[in-house]
């Protein structure tokens, strides 16, 4: 029988895991289906465990339910525990393992896809909501020298740095909070946007020389020129959204499901309309 996977979210329809999730499974022969749940805003737990109870093997989750997901999980497996959010769910002779894939995508895209080491790097990360959650852990397992994490309400930036205290001595300089205003002239070599400004086409109050000579400029947002994108190139910066991000992630979950590892590099070029 062909087993069942979802993406469950709200809203869902836009979706581009079913797409990415199909290509895998064609590449590598593997006989899954893959659709969407759209949960109500108040009924992600009922619509998840409905999934289960039909058989279903395995979720992705998206926004706005990844915390609720953390909290419906048996058991929290790798970068989940600290995030304080779930996007994969492995349901397993009845237990429900939860799993973040976002940040391992995110490295991955960095990493192998972009080609730019994150080890030693000036690191300026933008925003203290979620999307920093989720990928706080495995950026500072990558060992940059320097993290500086910048955020207009610098409390949640605090907070943040507090919750991931333990991996900090990752980073070789450490890792420091600041408001935008105060970044003065410090430059960067890897300038990562996690706020949810591009969204509504707005860019956080960057200065003009936060990028370092051959900075990578990445905006975790996917399939837009955002703001900070545009301004990162205007400055010389190299720059990628995170279209990739999207599939690494994808193709993590596959691999917990699965056990086996799909190519990327032709999904990615598909949904950047070059495949
Ligand atoms: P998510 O889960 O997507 O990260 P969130 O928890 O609401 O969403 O966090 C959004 C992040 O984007 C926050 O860091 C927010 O900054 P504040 O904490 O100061 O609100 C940031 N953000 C959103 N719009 C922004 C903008 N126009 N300029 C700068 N930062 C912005």
């Amino acid at each position: 029988m062909t087993d069942q996977y979802a993406v469950i979210g709200n809203p869902v329809a836009h979706s581009k895991s079913p797409l990415i999730h199909g290509e895998f499974a064609r590449q590598t022969g593997q006989d899954i289906s893959y659709t969407t749940i759209l949960a109500p805003l108040d009924g992600f737990r009922d619509a998840a465990l409905e999934f289960r109870d039909m058989g279903g093997k395995g979720l992705n989750v998206t926004l706005p339910f990844k915390h609720e997901a953390w909290n419906l999980v048996n058991e929290r497996a790798d970068y989940a525990l600290d995030a304080g959010a779930v996007n994969t769910i492995k349901f397993l002779d009845g237990r429900m393992v939860g799993y973040n894939t976002d940040g391992l995508g995110l490295v991955r895209d960095i990493k192998d896809n972009l080609q730019c080491p994150i080890r030693g790097k000036r690191l300026l990360l933008m925003g203290a909501g979620g999307a920093t959650y989720g990928v706080m852990e495995p950026l500072l397992h990558e060992q940059p020298g320097q993290v500086v994490v910048a955020n207009r309400t610098l409390d949640k930036a605090v907070r943040l740095a507090g919750h991931f205290e333990k991996f900090q001595r990752f980073a070789a300089h450490g890792v420091s909070v600041r408001p935008y205003e105060v970044l003065g002239s410090a430059q960067f070599d890897l300038v990562i946007n996690a706020t949810s400004a591009g969204l509504s086409d707005e860019m956080p109050p960057l200065p003009d020389a936060v990028f370092a000579a051959g900075a990578l400029a990445y905006d975790m947002v996917y399939g837009k020129t955002t703001p900070f994108l545009r301004f990162a190139q205007a400055r010389g910066a190299r720059i990628a959204d995170g279209t990739g991000m999207l599939v690494e992630q994808a193709a993590e979950s596959f691999f917990i499901w699965r056990g086996m590892r799909p190519q990327t590099a032709p999904v990615i070029a598909r949904l950047r309309g070059e495949g």
